[in-house]
């Protein structure tokens, strides 16, 4: 659910002391044994979780234990000459993240300190620590009760609520913050809690059939009994996830279909964009008259005049619509079903168009009546 000010508000009915439970329980038989886990040094932890942040666990592992080998603190990897930082990190990719690791030592160091920052609040004040890489240090080394929200937790939180919206959207992010603070333990184990949502993202509420994991293995899941999508079996279809960077742009081309005082709608298919709602007849591609004529030939229909209208584009959340309009004017002789029948053509008079549901996206057009 989304607030009238877009601020997403998640909720679950189920309390602390059984999903507290539910989850260490989890952990505690299913989690895999990885070298990051036998350790409370939150150097160490900081590195395993700078690795594990683009790059599989399987690879992570012998990276994290040479890396380690050669830069056991923090004084050895502020002091290594770059080529030699380079060289290890060498196949994990995203350099930037090493380089970046070797400056947070040196601002750690300017400080005058030798160690880690010993609170979430210190580690998120260097320049080179984010929210998810401080909440992952902060619990899993001091069992600081922080949250460590990464794309497992936010895939796995979406889920168990039901949340139907962008989860790549930063609000989102803050929601699921908001939504587990309660949540979280505070005798000492945040870590695990935090460790256990993403193992159970990892291995069990997997991305989904596309993904070299597989669809999510509800029936083994602690979470079941409480989870939105288990529930309504939306487990395979959410979460939603629009990356920005991905918007495509359609061309379409908008007809005013008009004779008499009449005006031509069409019913929009009851699945996809803009399901079930009104739309002035649209062409998916840009159409000049003489082919705009044609199709509405073959339609039977009997096209007299054509008029370009202005172009106009709308914005949705993935795509963009490219739209050209076109006025025709069709024999006033012509005759059209009164009402919606399946998906075919049908005729208001003009002055009736607000009984019917006509997104937006058409409003540009909508105008020029
Ligand atoms: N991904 C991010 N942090 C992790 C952790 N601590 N264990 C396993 N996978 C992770
Ligand atoms: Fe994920 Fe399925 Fe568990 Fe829900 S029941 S949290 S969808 S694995």
């Amino acid at each position: 659910m989304k607030t009238e000010n877009e601020k997403p508000i998640l909720c679950l009915p189920i309390s602390k002391e059984t999903f507290v439970p539910a989850l260490l329980d989890f952990f505690r038989q299913h989690a895999r044994s990885l070298p990051w886990r036998k350790t409370g040094d939150p150097y160490k932890i900081w590195i395993s979780e700078v690795m594990l942040q683009q790059t599989r666990v399987e690879t992570v592992i012998p990276y994290y234990e040479r890396f380690l080998s050669k830069l056991p603190d923090l004084v050895h990897l502020a002091e290594v000459d770059e080529d030699r930082l380079l060289k290890l990190w060498e196949g994990l990719g995203y350099y930037s993240r090493a380089r970046n690791l070797k400056k947070t030592a040196k601002e750690i160091l300017a400080t005058g300190r030798m160690t880690m920052p010993a609170s979430y609040r210190d580690l998120v004040a260097l320049h080179g620590i984010g929210p998810y890489t401080a909440g992952a240090i902060a619990s899993i080394a001091y069992g600081e009760p922080v949250p460590a929200v990464d794309g497992n937790v936010l895939r796995v939180v979406a889920r168990l609520t039901g949340y139907g919206f962008n989860i790549l959207e930063p609000s989102f992010k803050r929601a699921v913050e908001a939504f587990l603070r309660p949540f979280i333990p505070d005798d000492g184990t945040a870590g695990t809690f935090n460790q256990a949502l993403i193992e159970l993202g990892a291995l069990v509420c997997t991305p989904g059939t596309g993904s070299r994991c597989g669809a999510p293995k509800c029936e083994q899941c602690p979470l079941s009994a409480y989870c939105a999508s288990f529930r309504d079996g939306t487990a395979q279809v959410l979460p939603v996830r629009i990356n920005p960077s991905k918007r495509t742009e359609q061309k379409k081309t908008v007809l005013l279909l008009q004779y008499g005082d009449m005006i031509c709608l069409r019913k929009r298919s009851d699945a996809g964009l803009l399901a079930g709602l009104f739309e002035f007849p649209t062409l998916d591609g840009w159409y000049e008259g003489e082919e705009i004529a044609e199709v509405l030939r073959e339609a039977g229909l009997s096209p007299l005049g054509k008029e370009p209208l202005p172009p106009a584009k709308h914005v949705f959340t993935h795509m963009d619509w490219l739209m050209k309009g076109w006025r025709i004017k069709l024999a006033d002789s012509t005759v059209l079903p009164a009402a919606p029948t399946g998906q075919d053509l049908f005729a208001v008079p003009v002055k009736s168009l607000e009984q019917y549901a006509l997104p937006s996206a058409f409003s540009a057009y909508r105008k020029l009546l």
